[in-house]
Formats: structure tokens, sequence, C-alpha cells
């Protein structure tokens, strides 16, 4: 039987990212960290080096248009979160 992951974005950089979701969602069994965004492309790549991974982008909107993900998580300062 293929087991089936959820394959998360990050959008940001965010410490609460750095020290607990994305961790967190390493060490579950069901997901898969695939992606991660930040308003400058070279941090999104030095974070996306650091944790190991697969894609990164320089915008916020390049990783919503990424049709591998299934789940966004977001951790934007909160007057952020809606829009
Ligand atoms: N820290 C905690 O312990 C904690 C606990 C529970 C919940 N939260 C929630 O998690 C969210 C993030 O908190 P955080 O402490 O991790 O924040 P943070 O480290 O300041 O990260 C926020 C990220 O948002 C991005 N961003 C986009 N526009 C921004 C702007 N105008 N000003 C500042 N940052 C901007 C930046 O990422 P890029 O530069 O990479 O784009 C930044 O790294 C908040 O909603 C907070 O309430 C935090």
């Amino acid at each position: 039987m293929t087991e089936t992951k959820l394959r998360w974005g990050v959008i940001s950089t965010a410490n609460i990212g750095r020290a607990a979701v994305n961790p967190a969602i390493r060490a579950s069994s069901n997901g898969e960290l695939l992606a991660v965004a930040s308003r400058e492309e070279e941090r999104a790549r030095e974070f996306a080096e650091k944790w190991d991974i697969a894609r990164h982008y320089g915008s916020y909107d390049a990783l919503l248009d990424d049709a591998l993900l299934d789940a966004v998580y977001i951790p934007l300062p909160n007057s952020m979160h809606r829009e």
C-alpha cells in the first residue's frame, strides 16, 4: 500500500515556523514540508537549504500557485492573516 503524505507549504520564514511548526511537520508521520516562501528570494533559499525543503519561492503568491501543495501554513503578522 502506498502511503500518501500531506504536502505543506509555509508562507514566510517566521520564528514560529522555525521553532515549532516546521519541526512538527517533520516529526509527523503523515506530513511533508515541501515548500517555503519569503518576501526575499535569498531568504527563502537559505531557509530551504537549512531545512532541506525542496522548493522555495521569492513571493507568497508563487507558493500559493504551486499545485503540488495540499495545505499552507500562514505564520504572518496577525494583521495579514486574512489577506
Ligand atoms: N512566536 C511565537 O511563539 C508564536 C506562538 C504562537 C503563535 N504565533 C503567531 O505566529 C505568527 C508569526 O509570529 P512570529 O513571532 O513567528 O513572527 P515573525 O518571526 O515576526 O515572522 C513573521 C514573518 O512574516 C513575514 N512578513 C511579511 N510581511 C511582514 C511585515 N510587514 N512585517 C513583519 N513580517 C512580515 C516575514 O517573513 P519573510 O520575510 O520571510 O517574508 C516574517 O518572518 C503570528 O500570527 C503570531 O501570533 C507566534
